[in-house]
């Protein structure tokens, strides 16, 4: 990786379920005093605020955002506030508001402050007339879920952006991230986090997919390296910006379980299907091809399957024992 010594990061929904991970590693990789961490939500919990500095933000309101920009004079934003799939297609209206204009208020203040600009995109950018097997890093992006109508009008105004005013953007499309800090708030890939609360607490789990829905996953550790490592990429190395295809594996709902029943013995799960994220899954990926983001910026994960659940499981139940899962 490149030099970081000079970064100044700003992380905006940064108590989400990716931001509250992201922000102690970018921490740990940049220092406390060079990472501001932002959300909309007070943190009640204390999160974060012991670790770095920690502001109130709703990116709806951009002179907000450009104040918080300038007081910590940051080069650099992560940009995580964002409504997830289920929650933007039972809330359309506001899925467009939060999504779209979030990013918009965000990127002028990048562009007025030359900040650099992470957007996440997501394989929801996807849809049912994307080929579903290896889905290649340029193909057809027509996504019938609102999530993923703001995911690809994102993409391209960070690359509009780019060509247009020359600002550095960059992004990836995440897969479901699984993680066993925050819990997502309201994903089609949800699933994949919940099974594992459930299967330590209860020995059982009633799935909202139904068996057989293949979709890409990765476990956190994994999603901070590819949101670090596209930031700090050679420039001069990237054909792709916003945003590249990153996967660490795919499963079924039942393959997991698999795995799981390999170190919980006993665990069962069966399925009462949610349609409506059920059609959103089906329209998304069964596995993307993410040789761009190996190629151009040296992306490989380090947790399969296998090292994810262990991990999860080893996590988590230390947390049970010690009852502190909720
Ligand atoms: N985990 C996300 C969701 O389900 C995928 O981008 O909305």
């Amino acid at each position: 990786m490149g030099t970081h010594t000079a970064r100044r990061v700003l992380v905006t929904g940064a108590l989400g379920q990716i931001g509250s991970e992201l922000t102690l590693g970018l921490k740990d990789r940049y220092g406390a005093d060079n990472v501001i961490a932002t959300d909309i939500q007070p943190d009640t919990k204390k999160k974060l605020s012991g670790d770095v500095p920690f502001a109130l933000l709703d990116v709806l309101k951009i002179e907000n955002v450009e104040a918080v920009v300038q007081k910590y004079k940051v080069n650099t934003i992560y940009h995580l506030a964002a409504l997830l799939s289920a929650v933007a297609e039972r809330k359309p209206r506001e899925g467009w508001d939060i999504n779209m204009m979030g990013l918009l208020n965000v990127l002028d203040a990048a562009r007025a402050n030359k900040c650099s600009l992470f957007f996440p995109s997501s394989i929801g950018a996807f849809g049912p007339s994307t080929p579903q097997d290896g889905t290649p890093q340029d193909t057809v992006q027509r996504p019938e879920s609102m999530y993923g109508v703001t995911k690809v009008a994102g993409e391209l105004l960070c690359d509009y952006y780019f060509k247009r005013f020359g600002m550095d953007t960059r992004g990836v499309r995440f897969p479901g991230i699984i993680s066993n800090g925050t819990l997502p708030g309201g994903g089609t890939t949800d699933y994949a986090v919940e099974i594992f609360y459930a299967a330590i607490k209860e020995r059982r789990y009633t799935c909202f997919l139904k068996q057989g829905t293949s979709l890409d996953m990765m476990y956190m550790p994994d999603a901070i390296k590819a949101a670090i490592g596209v930031m700090e990429a050679d420039p001069a190395k990237l054909k792709h910006r916003n945003s590249f295809n990153v996967t660490a594996m795919h499963f079924t709902p039942e393959m997991l379980a698999a795995e799981i029943r390999k170190h919980i013995e006993g665990f069962t799960m069966d399925y009462r299907v949610d349609p409506m994220r059920q059609r959103i899954a089906d329209s998304w990926p069964n596995y993307m091809d993410d040789s761009a983001a190996r190629e151009e910026w040296g992306w490989s994960p380090d947790f399969n399957l296998a090292a994810m659940t262990e991990d999860m499981i080893r996590v988590l139940g230390a947390k049970h024992v010690q009852g502190l899962l909720s």
